[in-house]
Parts: C-alpha cells; sequence; structure tokens
C-alpha cells in the first residue's frame, strides 16, 4: 500500500454486507481514485472477493488463520486471500483476537506469500511483542475507544507515541497506524504527527451518514500519498 494510508475496516456492519456493501466499496474506490489518496479497504470475508474484482484500490481480509489449504473447513489460509485478489489482510483485532503461537505461523507465511500484514494491538505491551514477528504493520487500537467518537489521537495520544517508540526500537522496518474513534481530517493530520503512517477505521466512515464526504474529509488530514520506502 501506499503511505500514509487510511484503511477501512468495514467490519461486518449491515452496511458493508452483500449488495450495499458492494455499492459503499465502489464510492469509496472513487472518492480514493479522485483524491488520489491511498485508501485500502478491508471488507467482509464473505465479500472479499466480490470487492477485489469491483474496486482498483487496495483490498485487505480482515483475518487470517494459520492453516494450509486443504481439510480445513470453515478456516481462512492465507492462499484463499490470495486467491479472493486480496493484497493483505489484518490480523489479531481486538474483536477477532488469535493466539501467539497461530500469529508466529501466519504472519511469516502470509509475507512469504506477497500479503502485507496488519497486526493489531491493543495496548503498548502487545505492540511491542508483536513487533517481533515482523509484520509489515501494527495497528494500536484500545478497545475501549473503539466505535466511540473520541479519536485515541485525542482521548490518548501517549498510547499512540509510546507504540511508535516502542516499536521502532524493537523493529524499525514495522510501519505504525492508529485506531479507534477516528472520524476526522483533524484525527489524522494528529495520527501522522505521533509518528504513525496511516489511520485504520471503521464507524467514522461506514456509520456515516454520508461515507463519501466522511472519507473526503478523512483524506483532507492526509498530506498526500507518497510511496513507502520498503526496507526489506
Ligand atoms: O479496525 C478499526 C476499528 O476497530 C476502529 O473502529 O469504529 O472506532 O473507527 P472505529
Amino acid at each position: 500500500m501506499r503511505l500514509p494510508t487510511i484503511v477501512v475496516n468495514c467490519k461486518t456492519y449491515p452496511e458493508a454486507l452483500g449488495k450495499r456493501g458492494w455499492d459503499l466499496s465502489g464510492r469509496l474506490a472513487a472518492v480514493a481514485q479522485e483524491t488520489g489518496a491511498s485508501v485500502v479497504l478491508a471488507p467482509p470475508a464473505s465479500d472479499l472477493a466480490h470487492v477485489a474484482k469491483l474496486v482498483r484500490i487496495p483490498v485487505f481480509a480482515q483475518h487470517v488463520d494459520a492453516v494450509t489449504p486443504g481439510p480445513t473447513t470453515g478456516w481462512l489460509p492465507p492462499e484463499s486471500l490470495l486467491e479472493a485478489g486480496a493484497a493483505g489482510t489484518l490480523i489479531n483485532h481486538s474483536e477477532r483476537k488469535v493466539a501467539w503461537e497461530e500469529m508466529a505461523t501466519s504472519v511469516p507465511r502470509c509475507r512469504e506469500l506477497g500479503l502485507e500484514v496488519i497486526a493489531c494491538a491493543d495496548d503498548i505491551v502487545e505492540a511491542e511483542t508483536l513487533a517481533k514477528l515482523s509484520p509489515d504493520y501494527i495497528a494500536i487500537e484500545p478497545p475501549e475507544l473503539i466505535g466511540g467518537d473520541i479519536s485515541v489521537t485525542t482521548a490518548n495520544p501517549e498510547i499512540v507515541s509510546g507504540a511508535v517508540e516502542r516499536i521502532r526500537a524493537v523493529n524499525p522496518n514495522v510501519g505504525v497506524l492508529c485506531g479507534a474513534g477516528v472520524k476526522s481530517r483533524k484525527d489524522v493530520a494528529k495520527a501522522l504527527e505521533l509518528g504513525t503512517v496511516g489511520v485504520l477505521l471503521a464507524s467514522g466512515v461506514v456509520k456515516a451518514k454520508d461515507p463519501e464526504a466522511a472519507l473526503r474529509d478523512l483524506v483532507k488530514g492526509l498530506p498526500g500519498g507518497r510511496p513507502r520506502a520498503r526496507t526489506r
């Protein structure tokens, strides 16, 4: 993905399911194209393949399992995400926690396959631990602020700057995102000022009365997409 970025996690909000979700994804992708901003969509698993075909911006899965393709009914091996057209995946979101041993298998496996990984952390200690697995990105998201109206960048800027500092110390190749309550261009600009390379958000766009207008406002907090200098 290009950085700085806005990652929209659609969760399984009704607005993001099936035809409503396809329509929403198309409209959000159009805003990304029209503004030139780096926007990533993470649709529900059931719509991943369809959305990936529909839009020309990166599409991420919301979760991946540490299994290989085969007799693994109902699981999501990394290969299935690739086949569906995903460019990457979230993992360990606070609403879908994953055991450390599983991430120790799936994170490197995804990266070998060329899937970018955004590992989510609830706090600085978890972020520091996750950095040892070398995901491409770590998103710091305090669970108590998720879905709320106060952005983590206002309610707890120290957790963002603290995570940036600790992650850099452990593994400087890992980019840091932050999320929870991010709703406006001001929140995005503050996130970047705190040392992140972007934001991970959901309700600010998906549950907005006018999701396109909400995204248009958010991208104004970005200084303008620029390609990331990869260090690996
Ligand atoms: O993954 C994004 C997230 O959990 C934050 O949700 O609704 O606070 O933007 P929200």
